[in-house]
C-alpha cells in the first residue's frame, strides 16, 4: 500500500496515477480535498499548448521556467516538467475540468515572466475547477477501494529504519485513534505557511508540522531562503487574499502615488514586459517604491479592462474586490501589498521524486523541485499535477511490518512560543533581509524551545543568511549582486539533534530523453 500525505492536486494527481496502475493507496488528509490550498488558486496553469497562435513551444516554456527561477532549478526536471504540460492540460479537459475554451481548445492567458500566452484558466478559480474534476475521478477508484480516503487524519510519525522509510502513524482527528500504515510514503502536504500565519495567501492548515517532522526524522531540505512574494495581496482577517496575476495578464497596471502623482513604475522600468515581470522583481519594485516618504501606497489599475473580460474571464475577482475591499476594481483602483504567496524550498527530491531516505518521496509545495530561486505564475499546479503524478510512478506497493511507535516527536509549539517564533521568522525573512536582521532573528531563535519546528525555521533563517548573494526571492540588502559561485542548492538537514548545511551543485542538462 501507498501512503499519500495531504489531499490537494499534489495527493489527488499521486492517488489517481497509483490508481490507474492498479496499486492501491491509502489517502490520509487533515481536512477532506475541498478544503485543500489547491482550491484556491486562482490564474492558470501552464503549458506550452499554443492554441493562441502565437507559435510557443515547450522549449520557450523551458526557457522561460529557468530563467524565472535564476538557473537554480534542475534543468532536466524542468525539461520533463515543460514536456508534460500540454498532456496534463488535455488530461484534465478530458475530465472535463471547466476551462475556459473556445473551439474545443483551452483559452490561454498571459502571465509574469512569460512573453507568450501559455496560462490555461477557468476564470480566475482555476484551482477549484482543476480539483473538482479530480476529486470527481478520484471518486471512481474509491469505490472500487483502490483509493482510500483517511480525512481528518493527522500525520503523527513518519517511520524510518535507518535510511529506510517503514511507513507512517496517523491520528483520527476525531477518536484519537492511531492507525499504523505500512508502505512507500508520499508526502504532498504543502507549504509552510503556519510558519507565518495572516502573513500568507495560503491556508494555516498547512501548518508546517509535518514538514517539520519529516526534518526531525532526517530528511533533507533545500533552498529554504527562497520564499515568493506575491506583489498584490490584501489584507484580510487572518491572511493575506491573492488578487491573481490574472488581472495584469488580463492589462491590470500597477503604479505608486507619489505625492498625489500616479507612476506606472514597473512600465517605466521594465518597457518590455512590464507589470508581468517575473514576481520577486515585481514584489521588491513594488516594496521599494512604497518605501519612500512620498509615496502613498501602490494601487492596481483594472478600470481599463473590457465588460467581456470582467464576465467572462475576472467575474470572481471582481467579486473577492468587492466583498473585501467594499471596492469595484472595475471603476476605481485597489490598494495592493507584496504578501508571501510560495515556499520554492522544501524536501529536496530528484527528478523522481525521491527523498534522501527510500521509500520516501515527495511532491507539491512541500517539495523543492522545478521553481528554483523563483516559481512562475501558472507553474504550480502544474509542477504540484506532475509531480505527484511522478512520485505515485516511482513508488512501490509494498509493506513491511512496523511496531507501533511508543513516543511522537513533538512538533507544536505553546501559542504565545509559536507566536514569537512566526515573528522572529518574518523579521529576517521579509522581502529585504541582510546579515544584522538574520542573526537578530537567530539570536532570539536560539532562545526559544528546541525542538523539529523551531529548528526547521533555524534552517530557514541560516540558509538566508549563509546565502550571501541576491538571487529570485532571495534578496540581501547587503548582498544586492548575483554571485554565480551562489549557483547552488542550499541543503540543511538534522543530524542528531545538530544542523547541517551544504551547497551543491545543479544538476548538468543531460538531454538524452528529452526533445527540447
Ligand atoms: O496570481 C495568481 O493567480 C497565482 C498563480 C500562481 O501562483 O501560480
Amino acid at each position: 500500500m501507498i501512503n499519500i500525505i495531504g489531499a490537494g492536486l499534489a495527493g489527488l494527481s499521486a492517488a489517481i496515477s497509483c490508481a490507474k496502475s492498479g496499486r492501491r493507496c491509502r489517502l490520509i488528509s487533515k481536512q477532506p480535498s475541498e478544503r485543500a490550498q489547491s482550491v484556491l488558486a486562482e490564474g492558470g496553469i501552464n503549458a506550452a499548448l499554443d492554441t493562441m497562435g502565437e507559435n510557443d513551444t515547450v522549449k520557450e516554456h523551458f526557457e522561460d521556467t529557468m530563467r524565472g527561477g535564476v538557473y537554480l532549478a534542475d534543468p532536466n526536471a524542468v525539461a520533463a516538467l515543460t514536456e508534460n504540460a500540454p498532456d496534463i492540460i488535455n488530461w484534465l479537459l478530458g475530465l472535463g475540468a471547466g476551462f475556459n475554451i473556445k473551439d474545443d481548445k483551452a483559452l490561454l492567458r498571459n502571465f509574469g515572466g512569460q512573453k507568450k500566452k501559455r496560462t490555461a484558466f477557468a476564470k480566475s478559480s482555476t484551482g477549484k475547477i482543476i480539483m473538482t474534476a479530480l476529486i470527481d475521478e478520484a471518486r471512481k477508484y474509491e469505490v472500487s477501494g483502490l483509493i482510500q480516503r483517511f480525512s481528518h487524519h493527522e500525520l503523527k510519525d513518519i517511520v524510518v529504519d535507518g535510511d529506510t522509510c517503514l511507513g507512517v502513524v496517523i491520528e483520527d482527528s476525531y477518536t484519537g485513534g492511531k492507525i499504523k500504515c505500512s508502505g512507500d510514503v508520499i508526502l504532498a502536504c504543502g507549504g509552510l505557511n503556519g510558519f507565518f500565519e495572516g502573513r500568507t495567501t495560503g491556508t494555516t492548515q498547512n501548518d508546517g508540522s509535518a514538514a517539520a517532522l519529516a526534518f526531525s526524522k532526517g530528511v533533507e531540505f533545500a533552498n529554504l531562503e527562497f520564499i515568493q512574494f506575491h506583489p498584490t495581496t490584501i489584507g484580510i482577517s487572518g491572511k493575506r487574499c491573492l488578487i491573481s496575476e490574472a488581472a495584469r495578464g488580463e492589462g491590470g497596471r500597477l503604479f505608486a502615488s507619489l505625492n498625489g502623482e500616479k507612476r506606472y513604475f514597473m512600465e517605466e522600468k521594465y518597457p518590455e514586459l512590464g507589470n508581468l515581470m517575473p514576481r520577486d522583481v515585481v514584489s521588491r519594485e513594488s516594496y521599494e517604491i512604497s518605501r519612500r516618504a512620498d509615496c502613498n501606497g501602490v494601487f492596481l489599475d483594472m478600470t481599463g479592462l473590457s465588460q467581456s473580460v470582467w464576465q467572462g474571464k475576472l467575474s470572481d475577482l471582481r467579486s473577492e474586490c468587492i466583498y473585501y475591499l467594499g471596492l469595484d476594481p472595475a471603476k476605481e483602483s485597489i490598494p495592493v501589498e507584496p504578501g508571501i504567496h510560495y515556499f520554492m524550498g522544501g524536501i529536496n527530491v530528484d527528478i523522481n521524486h525521491r527523498t534522501n531516505i527510500k521509500g520516501l518521496y515527495a511532491a507539491g509545495e512541500c517539495a523543492a523541485q522545478y521553481h528554483g530561486a523563483n516559481r512562475l505564475g501558472g507553474n504550480s499546479m502544474l509542477g504540484a499535477l506532475y509531480g505527484g503524478r511522478t512520485a505515485a510512478e516511482n513508488a512501490e506497493d509494498r509493506e513491511i511490518e512496523f511496531d507501533m511507535p511508543q513516543s511522537f516527536e513533538n512538533v507544536t509549539l505553546s501559542p504565545d512560543i509559536e507566536e514569537e517564533f512566526e515573528k522572529i521568522l518574518y523579521e529576517g525573512l521579509g522581502i529585504a533581509r541582510d546579515e544584522k536582521s538574520l542573526e537578530n532573528a537567530l539570536e532570539k531563535l536560539d532562545k526559544l524551545n528546541k525542538n523539529a519546528r523551531t529548528q526547521l525555521g533555524r534552517a530557514m533563517l541560516v540558509s538566508a543568511l549563509d546565502r550571501r548573494e541576491s538571487r529570485g526571492a532571495h534578496y540581501r540588502s547587503d548582498y544586492s549582486e548575483k554571485d554565480e559561485n551562489f549557483r547552488k542548492t542550499s541543503i540543511s538537514r538534522l543530524k542528531n539533534g545538530s544542523l547541517e548545511t551544504e551547497y551543491r551543485d545543479i544538476p548538468e542538462r543531460s538531454g538524452n530523453e528529452s526533445q527540447i
